[in-house]
């Protein structure tokens, strides 16, 4: 049985000293919730802060990017070891603002993915169509060519440690949520291709998120989905009262 996976995604919010309020709150809120994995993935910066924090809780830290290269002359860049020594578990990889505004493709998304892998960080992949590719009907196609795309190469030994985030591009920070059976329905044609690359235990066990405006009062009806394994959650993750909801509804 595959376990739900509530992971926060903070993007560019929150500071250091706020990191380490945000969970000192939270923990008690979410302990003992331990049918799903609770997973924050926070600025580069504050990871530090809240590897220490969470020390002794259930709460798991993540980054929000990573860099392809294993080291070199990329400056301001990030590694995977840089990352893994400071604590950190699982690495977002691939988000829609970085595939927006940061020229990320499917092919730095699955260098990227390799690298991470590699230095045994787990992997949040974010994969999911634009509103006019929605509207054109060719939704199961878009994420079913980035999942081969973004995986290609991975073996079926990492596979493991790879949880698949489905985020419909037009409901990511807009209010605009995907309906839980237009969720369902879209996590299963992902969960459909991996069969197809991975065989059909593969599919069965790996995590697979929805993210879009996910929040305190729909997260319930889309976790309830069969085909959905959790969140990923980004303004609803700013709130520890919301988020806990969220990370309730899941167990
Ligand atoms: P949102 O963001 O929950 O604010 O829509 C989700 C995400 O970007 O992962």
């Amino acid at each position: 049985m595959r376990k739900n996976v509530i992971a926060g995604n903070w993007k560019m919010n929150m500071t250091p000293s706020e990191t380490k309020a945000f969970i000192t709150d939270l923990a008690p809120m979410v302990k003992g919730m331990d049918k799903c994995d609770i997973v924050l993935c926070v600025p580069f910066v504050d990871i530090a802060t809240a590897v220490e924090a969470a020390k002794g809780t259930n709460i798991h830290v993540g980054a929000e990017n990573v860099h392809f290269a294993e080291s070199g002359a990329y400056t301001g860049e990030i590694s995977a070891a840089m990352l893994k020594e400071i604590g950190t578990e699982y690495v977002v990889i691939g988000h829609s603002e970085r595939r927006q505004y940061f020229g990320e493709t499917d092919a730095t998304v699955n260098l990227r993915t390799k690298t991470a892998l590699k230095a045994g960080l787990k992997v949040i992949l974010c994969l999911g169509e634009v509103k006019e590719q929605r509207l054109a009907g060719i939704t199961d196609e878009v994420v079913s060519m980035q999942t081969k795309l973004d995986l290609a190469e991975v073996s079926a030994e990492d596979l493991k440690n790879v949880i698949i985030a489905y985020e419909p591009v037009w409901a990511i920070g807009t209010g605009l949520t995907a309906t839980p059976e237009q969720a369902d329905e879209t996590c299963g044609v992902i969960r459909a291709t991996i069969a197809k690359l991975y065989g059909a235990q593969a599919a069965e066990d790996i995590t697979i998120q929805y993210g879009g405006s996910m929040n305190d009062g729909n997260a319930k009806e889309l976790l309830a989905k069969v085909n959905v394994d959790g969140g990923l959650i980004g303004g609803a993750s700013l709130k520890t009262d919301k988020f806990t909801t969220i990370v309730k509804a899941a167990n």
